[in-house]
């Protein structure tokens, strides 16, 4: 039977301008297998990154429960929480918010560092990773130095670098064209096939087509959620 990785119950989330207040998440009840390829779509505004931000531990739910691994992420501490970040979740931004004063080489070695892993094992495992997304001859180079699609590839390597179980992609693939886009979500499919669970948020039908099961949001409610195989069905 499939095991469960992520629930989310009875899940809102509520943002708190000072003068209004904005139903980011109106009522989510979701749950992704261990092992799925997800990809998350819908209208600009209609949630998608404020979910990714909630999966991510990078924001709380108002109302209802995140459980990851069978564990509320609400009765999780500031310090489990950070480690849980590290550890076992890797976050790619559409903005791939790599450091610009640093090389590829110490983007990637990052994460690393914050999980204390020893120099040598840090350089041979980004090598390794840079080499992955083959931009091993451009460990070097700083971010400004290459192109949108390449600083995508580190960031994606730095997600990585931890060896995580869980994958967040909040379209990843947002400013490239189709050629990198395609790339990008080969290498989200390979990570896939080893084994990962990874969640892709995407505008582009052709790239969602990559993955097993397609969820589609609307003003903050989830509208369908449709498995590769199976009919189109309304939630
Ligand atoms: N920090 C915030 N403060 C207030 N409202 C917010 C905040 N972040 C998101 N929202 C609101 O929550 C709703 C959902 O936003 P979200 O960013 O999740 O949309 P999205 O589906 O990712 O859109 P896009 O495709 O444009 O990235 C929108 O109405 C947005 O204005
Ligand atoms: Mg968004």
């Amino acid at each position: 039977m499939a095991e469960e990785l992520i629930r989310l119950k009875d899940l809102v989330k509520i943002y708190d301008t000072g003068a209004i207040k904005v139903l980011g998440l109106k009522r989510i009840n979701l749950t992704i297998n261990r092992g799925e390829f997800v990809a998350i779509m819908g209208k600009s505004g209609s949630g998608k990154s404020t979910l990714m931000n909630i999966l991510g531990c990078l924001d709380r739910p108002s109302m209802g429960h995140y459980y990851l691994d069978g564990v509320d992420v609400a009765s999780m501490t500031p310090n489990e929480l950070s480690e849980i970040r590290n550890k076992k979740i890797g976050f790619v931004f559409q903005s791939f918010n790599l450091i610009s004063r640093t090389s590829a080489l110490k983007n990637v070695e990052l994460p690393m560092t914050y999980a204390k892993v020893g120099k040598k094992a840090r350089r041979e495992r980004a090598l390794k990773l840079l080499d992955r997304v083959g931009l091993l001859v451009r460990a070097e180079h700083m971010p400004n130095e290459l192109s949108g699609g390449q600083r995508q590839r580190v960031a994606i390597a730095r997600a990585l670098a931890n060896e995580p179980p869980l994958i967040l992609a909040d379209e990843p693939t947002g400013n490239l064209d189709t050629a990198a886009s395609e790339e990008i979500m080969g290498l989200f499919a390979d990570l896939h096939q080893e084994g990962a669970t990874v969640v892709v948020v995407t505008h582009e039908e052709n790239i969602a087509e990559f993955t097993d099961r397609i969820i589609r949001f609307q003003d903050g409610l989830v509208i369908s959620d449709t498995r590769k195989g199976e009919k189109d069905h309304a939630v």
